[in-house]
């Protein structure tokens, strides 16, 4: 492990290299222990330069062979070299020279899997952000961009598949039972999309045919006998390529486009140009051990890679602290085709349920930062959830802003004018802002003010002037390392809902800019006035979550119910409707919190059961109202002071009461929304299967819960119905014969399954209540742990932290402890995975004060430990802090 350096690095202190790089040429002799690799880099002084300046390359836990320079041994008092750094004098004023580094690498010594690593006997590579500079010393910053030509030179028996960027330009044998395969990628890149795979794999074929007419190689390799399970994951390879092509008139440029799956992986995929890396979770799918949700997941983050091509490899990002130019723009990317594949308006209410119960914590907590950052001590830290999704709102937003035709002509602006750029954030925004003619300056406040921004709002109509009046107040709170707050540009999209149902058209808006029905708040307080409105209307505000934005509009439970009625934006009645919920919920905690009776408001439940039962709905919608807010969701609203299990015993109980309420809804629901014939994974047969196994839960509240929830896990034909029964039976009968019957089918069914064990690792690990720590521990002994698989240990400590609230936040702090001792253990080998879980505590302070004081105990266990990775030092101190 390399332990923690400490250095802090700042935007502000950006600067050019010294050396341009020409040219990359990598022959790679791949072993298992003893990789060796000879680079051969090709520089020239910048013009400009200072004449004398040496060329530092990055390494990290390198070992140095040999190092040339034109071809000639250097000699010893030319460089400086330790692990992470090497240092070459004396180099050409202006004539290009070569540097060639000789390195050998450890792959399977490589736990970290960053650089070079192995996966189930597969060389594999991942290099975002620095993990090129453990395979060789390189200037390893992502606005040094080069064409690489890679040879890789490997036993052909045990590798017979050798992969890297670009086109194939050909290969053959070699010695000693090796072959050799050459690639040369004409595309200067960052060494960050460098990938090689070598290994034995199975191999899954297709072709597309651009909008110009080429045609293009699309090639997944899994691993043998899981071919089969790639066939959905090139299906939307395929729908992505035809989409960015429609939507933004991107076509492919390679010859062959390459995606290959492993089974240990840190992250979700990796969009290495032409060779993305996908964690397998994210390729493989079949209807006997796929759910919907991973169906849907496997077609987004495909898309996502996919879109990288451009948005991230034609036009790169200058320095990491840009990352979400490429993240929060491709995500952006990624959903809209999303959205434009399935249910819009559902697929906008997943996003905002994701939104909200991952980013916004984030960005109210310890750990909040801005999209665009200025400082940080460890990049992979900074893969976060508001670089990613709030990235992707502040690009929403600006589409929102424009309007869809103007945001066309700056993204097609920006790809003509950054294509093999390393871009900023402003060159970014300047596109848009020329296009338009609009002055974005505050608007950018967006990538620089971290935290949720608070709009208070208040109307009120007079009938005398048939006018409507809407104040407005909004506040960003203060984030660490930022006290005060200017007012941001906030696009609130509304409608004004009349009596009837019908949206009302005022005859004038005053009080600041209004474009289509798009209000712009950019004041601290600002009140719009709507004329011409015959009678009091309804306001709709901030539909279809026109702003990631907290909204304080304390509208009675009469209008809720209307908007969530009428408005012609589903969104939106869903939003009412789940605002009719959360009173409910926040009362139910307090009163469970005080030992009261946990009463339910009669108009909520007969709102949220007419929208169950109304049949003009579709399904997948209903079921999304069925789901009410979370217990994370709840803590959230409370704000401090939570206790964990108040939340959860007042929200079951309004769930009780739900049930009862809608007892015959359910019973015709679950009857009626059963998918026939052969499964599909289409999103209208995923909302009934959604809708059904929503009912079916709420069964469970009612006599012969556990019967109905039995029936249903024996009788499903399909993963997603499987799962949702077992989750049943564990949530709600863990004690039960029946579950720990279950749960052992499940296992043995599915025991040579590792994608599968993840889910009966990851229900368990739901399981509410304080019993459930000992079952954790106990899995944890299971032989079916792998305790070095980054997707098992999440399935189950990772779940376990993240969403069991529960079982982790424990009264006795035992959750924490256990947590706090995981961390250490896996932090030597996997740092990134250490970090990342150990997030799970960022909500800390808002816990109630014995529960918070446990949690600042495991924090500084972790905190004093006496060696921790740079990736743990970094959160845990800002969590502390
Ligand atoms: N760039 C990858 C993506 O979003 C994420 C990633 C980051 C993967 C770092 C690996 C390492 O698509
Ligand atoms: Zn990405």
């Amino acid at each position: 492990m390399r332990t923690d350096t400490g250095q802090i690095v700042h935007l502000a202190d950006y600067r050019p290299t010294d050396f341009i790089l020409e040219r990359v040429d990598l022959t790679f002799e791949l072993d298992p222990t003893a990789t060796r690799l000879e680079a051969r880099l090709i520089f020239h002084r910048r013009d400009g330069a200072d004449p004398k300046a040496p060329l530092v390359l990055d390494g990290d836990e390198l070992t140095l062979a040999e190092l040339r320079l034109d071809q000639n041994e250097l000699p010893a008092a030319q460089f400086d070299v330790t692990p992470d750094s090497l240092v070459i004098r004396d180099l050409p004023e202006a004539a290009p020279f070569e540097v060639t580094v000789i390195t050998i690498i450890n792959p399977e010594a490589n736990g970290q899997l960053m650089g070079l690593y192995r996966t189930n006997g597969v060389y594999c590579t991942q290099c975002e952000a620095e993990g090129f500079r453990r395979i060789t010393y390189f200037p390893d910053r992502p606005d040094v961009l080069a064409p690489y030509t890679v040879t890789i030179i490997a036993d052909k028996a045990t590798n017979p598949v050798l992969l890297s960027n670009g086109n194939f330009l050909g290969g053959g044998n070699y010695d000693e039972g090796r072959h050799f395969a050459a690639w040369f990628d004409p595309f200067p890149k960052p060494s960050y999309l460098f990938a090689l795979v070598a290994g034995d794999l199975g191999i899954v074929e297709d072709t597309f045919t651009t909008m110009s007419g080429r045609e293009v190689a699309l090639k997944i390799y899994v691993e043998h006998g899981k071919e089969p399970r790639a066939a959905y994951a090139m299906d939307a390879l395929k729908r992505s390529m035809r989409w960015d092509e429609e939507r933004f008139g991107r076509e492919y440029d390679l010859d062959i486009f390459m995606i290959v799956a492993v089974s240990d992986f840190n992250m979700g995929a990796m969009e290495n140009k032409g060779l993305n890396v996908f964690n397998d979770k994210y390729v493989l799918a079949d209807p006997e051990t796929a759910t919907d949700q991973d169906y849907a997941n496997i077609e987004a983050i495909i898309a996502h890679e996919y879109f990288h091509n451009w948005t991230g490899n034609r036009i790169t990002c200058r320095d990491w602290f840009q990352l979400c130019l490429k993240e929060g723009l491709t995500v952006y990317r990624d959903h809209e085709f999303s959205a434009d594949q399935r249910s819009r308006a559902v697929k906008r209410i997943a996003e905002v349920r994701h939104l909200k119960s991952e980013q916004f914590p984030e960005d109210a907590g310890p750990l909040a930062h801005p999209v665009r950052p200025t400082t940080y001590r460890e990049i992979n830290n900074f893969y976060t959830t508001t670089v990613y999704e709030k990235g992707s709102e502040v690009t929403r937003m600006i589409a929102t802003i424009l309007g869809r035709d103007r945001f066309k002509q700056g993204m097609d602006l920006y790809f003509e004018r950054h294509d093999g750029d390393a871009a900023t954030v402003e060159d970014f925004v300047a596109c848009f802002a020329e296009v338009s003619g609009r002055d974005l300056t505050q608007f950018s406040r967006w990538y620089h003010q971290a935290g949720t921004p608070m709009v208070t709002a208040s109307a009120e109509y007079d009938a005398a002037s048939r006018s409507f009046v809407l104040t407005l107040e909004q506040n960003v709170p203060p984030t660490p390392g930022q006290s005060v707050k200017e007012p941001m540009h906030i696009p609130l999209s509304f409608a004004l809902i009349l009596d009837n149902g019908s949206i009302g058209e005022p005859s004038s808006i005053t009080g600041g800019e209004v474009t289509d029905d798009v209000l712009h708040l950019t004041e601290r307080h600002q009140t719009f006035t709507f004329s011409g409105i015959g009678a009091r209307p309804v306001l709709s505000l901030n539909r279809g979550f026109s702003a990631p934005i907290n909204l304080d509009f304390r509208q009675t439970p009469a209008d809720l119910a209307h908007i969530a009625r009428h408005d012609s934006d589903l969104f939106a009645r869903w939003q009412a409707l789940t605002d009719l919920a959360l009173p409910n919920l926040l009362q139910a905690a307090r009163d469970a919190r005080d030992g009261k009776e946990i009463t339910c408001d009669p108009a909520f439940l007969a709102a949220l059961l007419e929208v169950a039962g109304d049949g003009n709905l579709e399904p997948a919608f209903r079921a999304q109202a069925l789901a009410l807010p979370s217990e994370a969701d709840i803590a959230r609203e409370l704000g401090g002071n939570n206790d964990p299990d108040a939340i959860h015993a007042g929200r079951q109980a309004i769930l009780a009461h739900l049930a009862r309420e809608g007892a015959a809804t359910f019973e015709a629901l679950f009857a009626s929304m059963r998918t026939e014939g052969a499964f599909t994974p289409d999103a209208a047969s995923a909302g009934r299967r959604a809708l059904r196994n929503s009912a079916l839960s709420y069964l469970s509240y009612l006599d012969g819960g556990v019967a109905r929830a039995a029936d249903a896990f024996a009788s499903a034909d399909n993963m997603t119905d499987m799962t949702q029964a077992l989750t049943v039976l564990a949530h709600r009968f863990p004690g039960e014969a029946a579950t720990a019957n279950a749960l052992g089918a499940f296992l043995k069914r599915f025991d040579d399954n590792p994608l599968v064990l993840d889910k009966w690792f990851s229900i368990q690990a739901t399981i509410p209540g304080v019993a459930t720590l000992a079952r954790v521990r106990a899995l944890m002994e299971d032989p079916h742990f792998v305790a070095t698989n980054p997707n098992r240990v999440r399935a189950l400590i990772g779940t376990f932290a993240f969403a069991n609230p529960t079982g982790f936040n424990r009264k006795d702090g035992e959750g924490y402890r256990f947590l706090a001792r995981q961390i250490l253990a896996i932090d030597p080998r996997n740092p990134q995975l250490a970090a990342r879980i150990l997030t799970s505590m960022r909500s800390w302070r808002s816990l109630e004060p014995t529960r918070a004081e446990h949690a600042r105990t495991a924090l500084g266990e972790i905190s004093a430990a006496a060696s921790l990775s740079t990736d743990v030092r970094d959160i845990v101190e800002r969590m502390i802090q």
